[in-house]
This record gives C-alpha cells, sequence and structure tokens, in this order.
C-alpha cells in the first residue's frame, strides 16, 4: 500500500513521525512535503495530497497542519477525496466505517504523537461498513 502524507510547518513534526510510524508497519510513504519549519501555505500541501489520491499515484493520504482544519478543507475540495479530520480514536474509527475516508488529517499542535498514532493505526485496521452508508459516500462524491 502507498500513502501519500503532507503537511505546512505547524503539522510537519507530527507527520515526522506518523510516518516514521508508517514506514514501521510495512507501507510506502510517499512525502510530498513540507520538509522543515519554515512558514508554508497550508493550501498547496493538501491539494498536492488530495490530487495524489484522486489520481491514483497513492491509495490513502495524510496530511497535517497547526489544527488539521485549514489543510483537511484545502484536501476536501478535491473530487473524490473523503478527508476526515480527527481528533480522537472515535472519530479515526467512525470516518473509516461511515465515510470510507480516504485521506485523515490531524492537528499538530493539537494532537500528541501517541494519540496520532492510535488514530492512524483505528482508521488503517477498521473496514469501511458499506451498506447504508454507501449512498451518502456516493453523495459526497458526486459532489
Ligand atoms: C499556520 O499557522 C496555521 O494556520 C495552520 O497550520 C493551520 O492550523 C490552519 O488551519
Amino acid at each position: 500500500m502507498i500513502i501519500a502524507v503532507a503537511s505546512d510547518h505547524g503539522g510537519y513534526e507530527l507527520k515526522k513521525a506518523v510516518k516514521e510510524h508508517l514506514v514501521g508497519r510495512g507501507i510506502k510513504v510517499v512525502d510530498l512535503g513540507t520538509s522543515n519549519t519554515d512558514s508554508v501555505d497550508y493550501p498547496i500541501y493538501g491539494k498536492a495530497c488530495a490530487e495524489a489520491v484522486a489520481s491514483g499515484k497513492a491509495e490513502l493520504g495524510m496530511v497535517f497542519c497547526g489544527t488539521g482544519i485549514g489543510i483537511s478543507i484545502a484536501a476536501n475540495k478535491v473530487k473524490g477525496i473523503r478527508c476526515g479530520l480527527v481528533t480522537s480514536v472515535e472519530m479515526a474509527t467512525l470516518t473509516k466505517q461511515h465515510n470510507n475516508a480516504n485521506m485523515l488529517a490531524m492537528g499538530g499542535r493539537t494532537t500528541s504523537v501517541d494519540l496520532a498514532i492510535q488514530m492512524t493505526d483505528a482508521w488503517l485496521d477498521t473496514e469501511y461498513e458499506g451498506g447504508r452508508h454507501q449512498r451518502r459516500v456516493d453523495m459526497l462524491d458526486e459532489m
């Protein structure tokens, strides 16, 4: 599996920690930047990661900014992207079960590394439930 990751400066450190964890799980990670904590604009990185997922270059994507809010908004503007901003393991689980989220967003200034890793694993290890959720996911994908 290939997962694309991207962040702005506010999410850079958390991205680095999550990326290490993904590699440790045997996942191939494509890092689309940023590559340090110098100030950059999160829409550029959210869009790049979302386009990698939407085009099929990566199966899933993970994005990080200070809060996860701006970069998730950017990602969700790309057609076919369902990016869930998560702050708990329950949210990470539900965004796979119900939304079949193909991207996950987290805040580097609001989330500990430990929680980020737990949420990442919950998202990756949970199955999409389909069924009644498929109609809604189809509606999202048509937007
Ligand atoms: C950058 O300072 C900050 O605004 C950004 O990382 C993010 O939190 C925006 O939603």
